[in-house]
């Protein structure tokens, strides 16, 4: 059975309205004024509370304002022996679920509290279903979480693996793809590209040599200069590493990046000889972030060369051969942010 508190500052209000509910085995109690009332309430749980409007110090609708910061659920009804619309407007809107009108009458009394332990027991319920729908969602978030964080790391180890194949079979290079992911994605930071596009162009870079696992070991690291036929195998890379791309569920940017990071702007680069607005943004960073990395870094044919002269080669071709924009983010990381080539492997994160 509920639990009822009945607030009137009127004894004999109290004494009746108790007797009526003990008489129908609810629970009831009884409190003079607002203060007891609130004191009652913070030790005990009531289901329905009744209340008078007009009472010393406290008046019933404070009392309720009160009730409704700590308990939504409760159910209010409100009693008073001026019964206009305004006092009950003001009553609703404070948060009573009913009303009632002095003299009180017993049925209707009763009636009322038993609709009010209806709503209750609904209340109850839907503040449970509530609850438990909220935990549900947390649980589910928490497993996304998990499950992505699972696949990232995953992913991660993969794109590390098929870094490191290339690495081992071309060991002069060893490193240079890293280099390279980094300091595109530095450029593309530099140029305000979107979070994605950096994450992607790091990706891109760390992986973008791998078309070279199809060219003989002898040939990647020969020491002298390379024949046409030598030449023509080493400039398949491209094409290669975009046939294997194109089976991995990633986005379609990677294996078209990869495509496209030996072409140059005036047409003069491979495989396709595209122009300008034909090769997109990420291979014209990567490109170049793969230029100024390869003349930094000593090869069996040729010593280092140094940061001038890898930043003098695309100053000097800003707008020809290497976008301008690109050249000026590039160089300006070197010039003024003081940027000094990033061997680590940084965490790929992947936007899904
Ligand atoms: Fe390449």
């Amino acid at each position: 059975m509920s639990r009822v508190l009945i607030v009137d500052d009127e004894k004999s209000m109290r004494i009746t309205l108790s007797e009526f509910l003990k008489k129908e085995d609810y629970e009831a109690d009884t409190a003079s004024d607002a203060q007891t009332a609130l004191q009652m309430l913070s030790q005990t749980e009531y289901d329905i509370i009744v209340t008078d409007i007009i009472m010393p110090r406290t008046s019933g609708i404070e009392l309720l304002e009160k009730i409704r910061e700590s308990s939504s659920t409760v159910q209010i009804v409100i009693m008073t022996g001026e019964p206009t619309v305004e006092t009950a407007v003001k009553a609703v809107q404070s948060g009573a679920n009913d009303y009632l009108t002095k003299p009180i009458h017993k049925d209707i009394f009763l009636k009322t509290i038993r609709n009010m332990e209806k709503m209750k027991q609904l209340t109850d319920e839907k503040a449970k279903l509530e609850e438990e729908n909220r935990q549900y969602q947390k649980s589910l978030e928490e497993m996304i979480v998990k499950r992505t964080n699972a696949l990232q790391d995953a992913m991660q180890g993969i794109i590390s693996l098929l870094s490191s194949v290339v690495e081992i079979r071309d060991p002069y290079t060893a490193g240079h793809q890293r280099r390279v992911g980094n300091l595109s994605a530095a450029i593309g930071e530099k140029m305000k590209l979107d979070e994605k596009t950096v994450a992607l162009l790091r990706m891109t870079g760390y992986i973008h040599d791998i078309g070279k696992i199809a060219i003989p070991a002898e040939i990647l690291s020969k020491p002298g200069t390379l024949n046409d036929l030598e030449i023509q195998m080493i400039r398949t890379h491209p094409v290669n590493g975009y046939e294997m791309m194109r089976n991995v569920d990633l986005p379609e940017v990677v294996g078209e990046t990869i495509y496209q990071h030996h072409e140059r702007c005036d047409g003069s680069g491979y495989p396709k000889g595209l122009e300008r607005d034909e090769i997109s943004i990420e291979a014209q960073i990567l490109m170049v972030a793969d230029v100024v990395e390869a003349m930094m870094s000593h090869r069996p044919y040729r010593p280092a060369m140094g940061l001038s002269k890898a930043l003098e080669e695309i100053e000097t071709n800003s707008g020809t051969l290497y976008h301008a924009e690109v050249v000026a983010a590039c160089a300006g990381l070197f010039h003024e942010d003081n940027y000094a080539i990033d061997d680590s492997e940084h965490k790929v994160i992947f936007p899904l």
